[in-house]
């Protein structure tokens, strides 16, 4: 086989400007040129249409309807107050209105226009917000440990997420001059050591747990990192590599898998190692068949004693054994809480991410309101949840009213436990790969599934169920207790059999069931469940150990 056709788009590009520029002023089409489809997306935007409207669209002879996602790279997940209002303002302004919080903490928004795109870049900019290197073949989002109640070295740990990224981001100015009109620099400025020309096979995700919360997932990253404090010091990280959710259906060299243990690092040897890492997958990805190119498949090419090896070749850092630590939860603390530092926290429930202004909670107003205090920042979790964060003690009274008037609090408060653990990636109708509804349909099936654990006395059961629209993984379904995974629209895989704080992925349960097959094949599950169960053992631990998958 030959390299891949990405591969050598991303050689051709002059550090990722390809003609973006020239596709940009074109006016006779919402799209731009094919091979800029895949270089947008190194600027952190995917061109999409909406679905929903193609055929509509193809009857009259138009154009699908196309549009930009755009989503932040936001390491750690934190906006200041400032930043929400500019985000708030440019959603409604340049977007669909709706605010996605992703499961890798940060945003997305949805439905810009083609010459949207450079007033939407330039207002983030102005507050000193990007989107370089959150998609394509890049180190993307670092995500964190998110709320800073976790842990006295919770600031200590956010931090690495920063400098991971910013060690990890392209050295082009690409960015700079297509969206933000400033002038090109020098050539050799751009010598990009790191990424030289062809920048990595696949995407590459690097993910910081602060135990005993794993609420990133920490496994499912290709570079997963564990905090590990000893007499309340951060002394290092557990580092683990080659995790991934993806695969593909009907195509068994694929496959997801969690990351597996390289040993720890000192702290101060944390960045060289993660760059070696990172060095390893460059050179030894494949290049050629894009299903296989992520870390893990390279790890098992490998061995992971041979990429071990390789990475502390590279280093010069060799691994010791990993230490112990201990994860006692995966789901986000609702709530308010109080740090080490008197500071309060609310998080609050998103239902499937997604921020907007609705009949019974209006999240857009209330986000909104709380920004233009001043009194709070707000924090993003993998769960697709947000932390109003950082408020004084004086000023808790005055946040929690804005939370109480537009019905936050409300929604937080009487959210059963299976809602608010529940995750679903976009999905219908801009995801161009989608087979099946994701969060347009979860919250209707977590109401009929809710009826059946109340049948079974199940209802405070800390359930985790997560749906994808495809097998590519978005909302790491395959790492949840119940696990459903489009195959066509109103079909879902259903899996089952995932540990409840991410350290098993489950297991293929039955294949392309239709909404009463689900509920059918819940009940019987869940009934048995009910009354077979030892006490306090965990749903996904009972279906293995009854040798159910
Ligand atoms: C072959 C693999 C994958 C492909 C081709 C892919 C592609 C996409 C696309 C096209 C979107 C945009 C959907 C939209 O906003 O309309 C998206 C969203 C997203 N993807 Fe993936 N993805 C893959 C795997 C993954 C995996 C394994 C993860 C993480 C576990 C992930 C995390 C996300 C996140 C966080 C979003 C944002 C929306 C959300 O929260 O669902 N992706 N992906
Ligand atoms: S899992 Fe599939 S359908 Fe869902 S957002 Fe990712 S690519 Fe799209």
């Amino acid at each position: 086989m030959s390299e891949s056709i990405v591969e050598k788009i991303k050689k051709q590009s002059n550090h990722l400007r390809g003609t973006l520029k020239e596709s940009l002023l074109d006016e006779h089409t919402g799209a731009i040129r094919e091979s800029d489809r895949a270089l947008i997306k190194f600027h952190g935007m995917y061109m999409q249409d909406d679905r929903d409207r193609r055929e509509e669209r193809a009857e009259k002879k138009l154009e699908r309807l196309y549009s930009y996602m755009i989503r932040l790279r936001l390491p750690g997940g934190l906006l200041t107050a400032q930043q929400w209002i500019a985000l708030h303002e440019v959603t409604n302004a340049y977007t669909t209105g709706t605010i996605k919080i992703t499961t890798r903490q940060t945003i997305q928004l949805h439905g810009i226009l083609k010459h949207h795109i450079k007033p939407t870049i330039k207002n983030f900019d102005t507050v000193k917000l990007d989107s370089i290197a959150a998609c394509g073949d890049v180190n993307r989002n670092v995500i964190a440990g998110a709320h800073p109640r976790y842990s006295p070295i919770h600031e200590e740990v956010f931090a690495y997420a920063g400098n991971i990224s910013r060690m990890l981001l392209p050295k082009t100015n690409a960015y700079y001059e297509i969206w933000l009109d400033k002038e090109k620099i020098t050539p050799e400025l751009e010598k990009d050591e790191l990424y030289e020309d062809r920048y990595f096979p696949r995407k590459f995700k690097v993910g910081i747990a602060i135990p005993p919360y794993n609420d990133v997932d920490v496994f499912t990253n290709d570079v997963a990192l564990i905090a590990i404090i000893e007499k309340n010091k951060l002394t290092g990280f557990n580092i683990a590599a080659g995790g991934g959710m993806g695969m593909t259906h009907g195509n068994a060299s694929t496959y997801p898998r969690l990351a597996s243990m390289l040993g720890f690092v000192k702290k101060d040897d944390l960045l060289e190692t993660v760059y070696a890492i990172a060095t390893v997958q460059r050179d030894f990805g494949n290049r050629e068949d894009r299903k296989l190119a992520r870390l893990k498949y390279t790890i098992d090419k490998l061995g992971v004693e041979g990429f071990r090896k390789e990475t502390e070749k590279r280093s010069g850092i060799i691994f010791s054994e990993g230490k112990k630590y201990v994860f006692t939860k995966r789901q986000d603390e609702y709530s308010w809480h109080q740090n080490h530092e008197g500071l309060f926290y609310y998080t609050a429930f998103v239902e499937t991410g997604r921020v907007y202004d609705g009949e019974n909670v209006q999240f857009k107003k209330a986000f909104y309101e709380v920004a233009k205090t001043g009194k709070a920042q707000f924090r993003f979790t993998c769960n697709q949840n947000i932390i109003i964060s950082d408020i004084l003690p004086e000023n808790k009274n005055e946040i929690e009213n804005i939370l109480q008037k537009f019905g936050v609090i409300a929604i937080t408060e009487s959210a059963s436990p299976v809602r608010r653990n529940a995750i679903a990636c976009v999905a219908l109708n801009t995801c161009p790969l989608a087979l099946a509804e994701s969060q347009r349909y979860l919250p209707a099936l977590i109401s009929k599934i809710e009826l059946i654990l109340k049948k079974y006395q199940l209802e405070n059961e800390e359930l985790s169920v997560r749906m994808t629209g495809c097998p590519n993984g978005c909302g790491r379904s395959v790492a949840a207790e119940i696990g459903f995974v489009g195959t066509a629209l109103g079909k879902y895989n259903m899996h089952i059999g995932a540990d409840a704080i991410g350290k098993r992925l489950n297991k293929l349960y039955k294949e392309n069931l239709e909404e009463p097959a689900i509920l059918d094949e819940l009940d019987v599950l869940l009934k048995d469940f009910s009354t077979n169960r030892n006490e306090n053992e965990p749903f996904g631990d009972y279906v293995l150990r009854k040798q159910i998958v």
